[in-house]
Parts: C-alpha cells; sequence; structure tokens
C-alpha cells in the first residue's frame, strides 16, 4: 500500500550530515499561511503556522485515485510541482521561456505532511537549497534553462535521499534525458 511517501526506504536525516547545506535562516515573524495560494508576500517558512482543518492536514486528507489512506497538503504539492515540471520540461524543449515556478513552489515550506515530524529543520533546509535552483530556473534565459531544470530535480532528489527514497524514480523520469519520458 502507498502512503505518503512511496516505500520509505531511508532514515530520517541527521541535522549533523555533512551533505546538508548550511542555510541562513533570518528570524521572520510566525503567520498563519493560507491553504490556497499564497500571497506573493506571504512568509512560508518553518515557523509558519498551518490551520488544522484544512484540506490535507491530519484528519482531512485529500481522496487520492494513487493513495487509498488520501494525500497529504504536502503529498498533493509534490504531485502538483512533478505535473508542473513535466510541462516545464516540455516548454524549455520547445525553446519557449517557462512560466515562473517559484511563487506556487514555495509553499513546500509551509504545508502539512502525512508525518508531522518531517517538518524539521533538515527539512527545510532542504527545501531552502532546492527553492534556490527553482528561482534560478525562473531566471534563466532560455539557452541556459536545461540546466537549470537539471539542478532543481537535484533538489527534489537531494531532500528524498534523505527522507523518502521511494519517489526517486518519479523524480528520475522527469529528466530531459529520461529513457521512459512521454
Ligand atoms: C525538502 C524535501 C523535499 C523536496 C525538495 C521534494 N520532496 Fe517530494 N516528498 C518529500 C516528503 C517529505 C514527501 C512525503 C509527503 C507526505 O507524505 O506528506 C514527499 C513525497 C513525494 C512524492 C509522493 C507523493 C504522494 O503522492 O504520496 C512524490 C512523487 C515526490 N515527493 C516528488 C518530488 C518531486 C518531483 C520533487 C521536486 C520537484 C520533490 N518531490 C521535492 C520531500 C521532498
Amino acid at each position: 500500500m502507498l502512503t505518503g511517501c512511496p516505500e520509505r526506504s531511508a532514515p530520517p536525516a541527521t541535522s549533523a550530515s555533512p551533505a546538508q547545506p548550511k542555510v541562513a535562516s533570518a528570524p521572520q515573524p510566525s503567520q498563519v499561511a493560507s491553504s490556497a495560494a499564497l500571497a506573493a508576500e506571504a512568509p512560508c517558512t518553518l515557523d509558519t503556522q498551518l490551520v488544522p482543518g484544512i484540506p490535507g492536514s491530519p484528519g482531512h486528507l485529500i481522496p487520492s485515485a494513487i493513495n487509498p489512506n488520501g494525500n497529504s497538503e504536502l503529498a498533493e504539492h509534490m504531485r502538483t510541482m512533478q505535473s508542473e515540471l513535466k510541462l516545464a520540461r516540455a516548454a524549455i524543449e520547445r525553446g519557449e521561456k517557462v512560466a515562473p515556478l517559484w511563487p506556487r513552489f514555495r509553499k513546500i515550506r509551509c504545508v502539512w505532511p502525512t508525518n508531522q515530524s518531517d517538518r524539521n529543520a533538515a527539512f527545510d533546509a532542504s527545501a531552502q537549497s532546492y527553492l534556490q535552483a527553482v528561482a534560478a530556473l525562473d531566471a534563466a534565459p532560455p539557452v541556459d534553462a536545461a540546466k537549470a531544470y537539471g539542478r532543481v530535480l537535484d533538489g527534489c532528489r537531494a531532500c528524498h535521499e534523505q527522507s523518502c527514497g521511494g519517489a526517486i524514480p518519479a523524480i528520475e523520469a522527469l529528466r530531459m534525458t529520461a529513457p521512459d519520458k512521454k
């Protein structure tokens, strides 16, 4: 049976991992995140308090065809990022500019996971370095977009290697050169 993290195959990340990027995070005021779209300026950090009772929160999982238990808000967000990156890959291959992803992807830091202990400092540090790669893709001219796109997937993978190894094949299938890409 699939859970939020399919085939959880790696132990939880330790805070002392040397691969862990160092991130200096300025203290930010705690603020309640809106469930749907984040306003461009709304804070979304590890300190952001999540709203109980919204879709994807504990006890309110979102019905899913893939996951019989239902999806957390974070699992839904992962699926959204996955399908948006598939579209982005096609656009990059056509030489088109990709619409900015960071404004929608950044909520990875302030949504409900299936297991609340997954939203921890190591997760947040990985999320920040992943989001830096997303911002770099947004800023990349078309000639550099393929490389920047690959770095976004490296960011997906780096976090999953620490916390949720079962999704790595799904991440690798998003590569520009993935053999099974449609
Ligand atoms: C900062 C850590 C982190 C990053 C970055 C990250 N993930 Fe995840 N991912 C997780 C965690 C934790 C879960 C488990 C979510 C849950 O159950 O609430 C997950 C779950 C998933 C799932 C399974 C969702 C489901 O239906 O159960 C997929 C697929 C996935 N991630 C793909 C991706 C892709 C693609 C990217 C990059 C675009 C990405 N992840 C980036 C941590 C991360």
